[in-house]
């Protein structure tokens, strides 16, 4: 039996809305979406054609075992692919317990129900199905200066999100080694591209620049992350759900590391080249940097070593950081109503940035 049904949990946020997005525009594949609409929900971001039937939007909380069930009852998924989860470090700092029900006990709730409808297939459909963690290489903590996290890197969260995230991967694991229910799953770097919420470092420094705000930095900014183009995220993971190896796991990176300082400068002067008339008085955008105090337990360095999934499943990064920042700040750009729709509603910029 092959994946025609996917299940996709968050599918309204930044990663879950460029793999529908994807999948809708170059697969034959069937859809179910359910999202509980957060302040990081936007189904505005699914550019969704209404005529499309194979998009359905269910809008329901992971929490809510009742409405889970009943979708899959109605829909009978051949996989699920979990995004759905509270993302912000920042938010978990000053809001840990929401991380944990969503991450944490939304996780085992998705799980539970997916053991209970996965044991009652037919054996075909049984041996076909997937349930696809996708997850963050914050769970492996911080690297000094050289080394890459990889798959078997060992966990040493050091935040509430990374923490919760952590947990949520462990139940993964032992749902399969406990019950056997066939789980894969992926541990990605920094995301950035189309359709990012403006709290998250690149879209934060793009808007705050064409804004002529302050463009806060944590410290002196030398933290390092590992960044990929969230395009190239997408096709990672349907080809992983389609060809991963049940019980396993993929590290994946943009082999892409650059300082945050650097991400700030390097979008400073693309907007420079790109929309020089919005530039502030002072003549540079970058003029706009402001160095202020360092968020507690900040990481110092992120980087992924993706041998695996390149060697094994054949994926490689179609963008360098030069060719995704470029696609970013132009959509940014040319997209002023989709962000102009988040900035007047509660959400103003007015929390610090991170990545
Ligand atoms: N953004 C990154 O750089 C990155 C990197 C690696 C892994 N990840 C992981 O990928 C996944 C998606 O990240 P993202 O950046 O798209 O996040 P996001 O915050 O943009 O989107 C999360 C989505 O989940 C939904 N959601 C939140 N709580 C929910 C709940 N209880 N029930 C149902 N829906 C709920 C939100 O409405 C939103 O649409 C997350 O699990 C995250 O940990 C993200």
């Amino acid at each position: 039996m092959s994946i025609k049904t996917i299940l996709i949990t968050g599918g309204a946020g930044f990663i879950g809305s460029t793999v529908i997005r994807h999948a809708l525009k170059h697969t034959h594949l069937r859809i179910i979406n359910i999202d509980a609409l957060t302040y990081a929900g936007n189904l505005a971001s699914l550019e969704l054609d209404p005529k499309n039937q194979n998009h359905t939007f269910i809008h329901a909380n992971i929490c809510q075992q009742d409405l889970i069930q009943k979708a899959f009852d109605t829909y009978q998924p051949d996989a699920i692919m979990h995004l759905a989860a509270e993302s912000h470090v920042d938010r978990s700092i000053s809001a840990p317990l929401e991380f944990l029900t969503t991450n944490v006990m939304g996780t085992g709730i998705l799980l539970e129900t997916s053991r209970d409808y996965w044991s009652n297939l037919p054996p075909d459909r049984k041996a076909s199905f997937r349930f696809h963690h996708i997850s963050t290489d914050e769970v492996f903590g911080s690297l000094p200066e050289k080394g890459l996290f990889h798959e078997e890197s060992p966990y040493q969260p050091n935040s509430p999100y990374s923490a919760s995230k952590a947990a949520s991967d462990h139940l993964v694991r032992s749902w399969h080694k406990t019950y056997e229910l066939p789980i894969i799953i992926t541990n990605c770097s920094n995301n950035y591209g189309p359709y990012q919420f403006p709290e998250k470092l690149i879209p934060f420094t793009i808007l705050n620049a064409l804004r002529g705000n302050p463009i806060p930095i944590y410290g002196k900014g030398e933290q390092i992350r590992d960044w990929l183009y969230v395009e190239d995220h997408a096709r990672a993971l349907l080809d992983v759900l389609h060809n991963g190896i049940v019980g396993e796991t993929y590290a994946i990176g943009g082999r892409s590391e650059k300082q945050n300082i650097v991400v700030a400068q390097d979008i400073c002067n693309l907007l420079m080249e790109l929309a020089p008339e919005k530039a502030p008085s002072s003549g540079h955008y970058a003029d706009l940097i402001t160095h202020v105090t360092d968020r507690p337990g900040h990481d110092t360095r992120y980087a992924i070593n993706s041998d695996k999934i390149e060697e094994t499943l054949h994926w490689k990064p179609q963008e360098n950081f030069k060719s995704g920042l470029t696609k970013t700040v132009q959509w940014y750009l040319q997209n002023q109503q989709w962000w102009d729709n988040i900035l007047s509603g509660k959400y103003r910029l007015a929390r610090p940035q991170t990545e």
